[in-house]
Parts: C-alpha cells; sequence; structure tokens
C-alpha cells in the first residue's frame, strides 16, 4: 500500500505541475496543481476532455473551501454536515481564488469538495494547493474504481498512480450548485438527494431545461460507455446477453448485491461494468435497480452508459 514517501514523491510531482491519479472514496480522480493553467490543461489532454466541461477542485477541509468560494450561510450548513465525503458543492468564485479558470472553463463559479480518502487527504496536506481531479478515465468511458482501472484507462498520460485499494462508495459524489434560488441538484451521487433534503429543512431542485447556465455542462447524455450495448430494467438476459443483477434477479456470475442492499451496489457498479465488459458480451442486461437513496445515481450511470453514443 501507500507509504509517506509515495506521498511526498506524489505531491513533489504535482507541484511541478506534473499528474497524479489518487483514490478518493468516491472513484480514482486524475489530480493536478488547481492553480497551475499549464496542470489543469494536462487534465484536459490526457482525458481528451473537451475544454468546455469544467472541473472539482479538491481541498482539505471547509475552512479551505470557504476560502476559495462564496458560501452561501445554507452551503456553510451543508458543506459542515457532509464533508469530508461525497459530495461537491458549485459557488460564485471569490475574487482573490487563486484557481485557474481553466478549472471553471469560463464560468463565475468554482466546483469545491472536500474527499473523506485517507490517501486522498494525506496528498491534500503534502501538496498545500487545491487539486483539480476529473474522474481518472478517458472522457466519456466508466469511472474508474481500482488503480488498475485508471492503468487500463490512462497508461501512459498520468506520471504516477497511488494505489488506494477499491473505492468504497463506487459512484461520484453528488453535486450542488448554490444561487439566490438554489440548491439545485446538478448532479445524483454518493449522498443521496433524501440526505440533502434532511440537512437543509428544503428539497433540492432539479434545473428545467431552461436553466442552461445551471446545467453542468459534464452531463452528457451518453457517458460512462461501455464497448456493449446496454439494456435497462431486465427482468431477465435474452439470448447472448451478460446480464447484471440485482437482488432476486439473479442470473449468471454478476450481481450488483444479492442482499438488494444500494450501498453495495453502488461499489460494485463500475467494478462490474469493467469486468463484464472485457469479457465482450454481445450487449449487457441490467436488472431494475429502485430509485431510492443511493439508486438514483446508479440509475443516472446506467442511463448514461446506454444513451446512444455520439458518432465519432
Ligand atoms: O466523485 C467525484 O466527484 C470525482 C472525484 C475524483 O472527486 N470527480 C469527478 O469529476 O467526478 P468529473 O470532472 O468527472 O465531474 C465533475 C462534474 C462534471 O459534470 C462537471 O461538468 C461538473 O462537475 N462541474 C464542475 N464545475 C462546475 C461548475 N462550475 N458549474 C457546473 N458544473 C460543474
Ligand atoms: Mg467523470
Amino acid at each position: 500500500m501507500i507509504n509517506t514517501s509515495d506521498i511526498l514523491a506524489a505531491a513533489q510531482l504535482l507541484k511541478n505541475g506534473g499528474l497524479v491519479a489518487f483514490p478518493t472514496e468516491t472513484v480514482y480522480g486524475l489530480g493536478a496543481d488547481a492553480t497551475s493553467d499549464a496542470a489543469v490543461a494536462r487534465i484536459f489532454a490526457a482525458k481528451q476532455r473537451p475544454q468546455f466541461n469544467p472541473l472539482i477542485s479538491h481541498v482539505p477541509d471547509a475552512e479551505a473551501a470557504f476560502r476559495l468560494g462564496d458560501f452561501p450561510k445554507q452551503a456553510v450548513i451543508l458543506a459542515n454536515a457532509v464533508w469530508p465525503g461525497a459530495l461537491t458543492i458549485i459557488v460564485e468564485r471569490r475574487k482573490d481564488c487563486p484557481i485557474s479558470l481553466l478549472c471553471s472553463a469560463g464560468l463565475s463559479s468554482v466546483a469545491l469538495r472536500v474527499p473523506a480518502h485517507p490517501v486522498a487527504q494525506a496528498l491534500l496536506q503534502a501538496v498545500g494547493r487545491p487539486l483539480a481531479a476529473p474522474s481518472a478515465n478517458r472522457s466519456g468511458r466508466i469511472s474508474p474504481t481500482a488503480a488498475d482501472h485508471v492503468r487500463a484507462s490512462l497508461g501512459d498520460a498520468v506520471q504516477m498512480i497511488l494505489d488506494g485499494g477499491p473505492s468504497t462508495v463506487g459512484v461520484e459524489s453528488t453535486v450542488v450548485r448554490f444561487t439566490e434560488n438554489g440548491p439545485y441538484l446538478l448532479r445524483s451521487g454518493g449522498i443521496p438527494r433524501e440526505v440533502i433534503s434532511t440537512i437543509l429543512g428544503r428539497q433540492v431542485i432539479d434545473p428545467t431545461r431552461y436553466d442552461t447556465d445551471l446545467h453542468s455542462p459534464g452531463q452528457l447524455e451518453s457517458h460512462y460507455a461501455t464497448q456493449a450495448q446496454l439494456r435497462l430494467n431486465a427482468a431477465a438476459p435474452e439470448w447472448r446477453e451478460a446480464y447484471l443483477g440485482y437482488g432476486d434477479y439473479a442470473y449468471g456470475p454478476w450481481n450488483l448485491s444479492k442482499s438488494g442492499n444500494l450501498q453495495e451496489a453502488a461499489a460494485n457498479l463500475f467494478k462490474m461494468l469493467h469486468v463484464i465488459d472485457d469479457s465482450s458480451p454481445e450487449a449487457i442486461a441490467v436488472a431494475p435497480i429502485p430509485m431510492t437513496g443511493l439508486g438514483e445515481a446508479i440509475n443516472d450511470r446506467l442511463q448514461r452508459a446506454a444513451a446512444p453514443r455520439p458518432k465519432s
């Protein structure tokens, strides 16, 4: 596993503008010094990511986040209740915010997250600067929940991969945007919507399709794509389909959670999609997953993985 000298070496690479993949409890991130335009530009190149898609900056604690963004009272309450954890908060940049404008991709806002993973924490402490980090996969592909996934997807494009074992949450952070009228849920994720509503004592709103500036530019319809076509809400596999089960919908070797536990299903989701996809089936059928709690994030990722692909 990881020792102090690995962390120090990674921190040195990052301070010099390099790219280091590191574990978080949601998925692995492809990290760079968020205050350096050149370093952030390297992330876009390595991921082959469209430049308009802004990046999350990671910091060691809520206080550090409060120095970078302008947090309304409700955002402070949510941050203090959930961080460190699987939550990203988007607020307006403070005037003196040192984060590269490339991270905001032309927007006046900034996305901030305090990850809980001990390796991510140690790295952030050692670097002493915010780290920009999208999921450490090529743009549009399945997110990595293990160091091997990063190696397979990015290879030499990343200078160092810190192996912190499998990500325990398994889906990306929930993204919440605060404005005067907010809070808006831009992306479902590791912290269920119900949990956020309970903490804030109000519903988080879904942006309507007219709130174009509130949409997460990263929420493209086709994302997390497997090589094989996916068929969702499938009660059973059809001829030549591999099957990804859930609970009593069980055929073959892969089941997100035999006991029907959504937390276990989220942690298994990307790993099992990677494994099934590597076996090159003609198609993959996926069992119905309930829409409660983490089920919202799981269904969101599955729908994007199943969406028609842009022609390349
Ligand atoms: O769990 C996670 O969030 C992982 C780990 C590594 O922290 N990171 C991650 O980053 O999923 P990424 O880049 O794959 O997704 C970030 C999402 C995208 O949908 C992006 O469009 C959105 O956050 N986003 C970032 N900054 C934004 C902003 N200022 N306004 C609106 N959306 C923003
Ligand atoms: Mg991603």
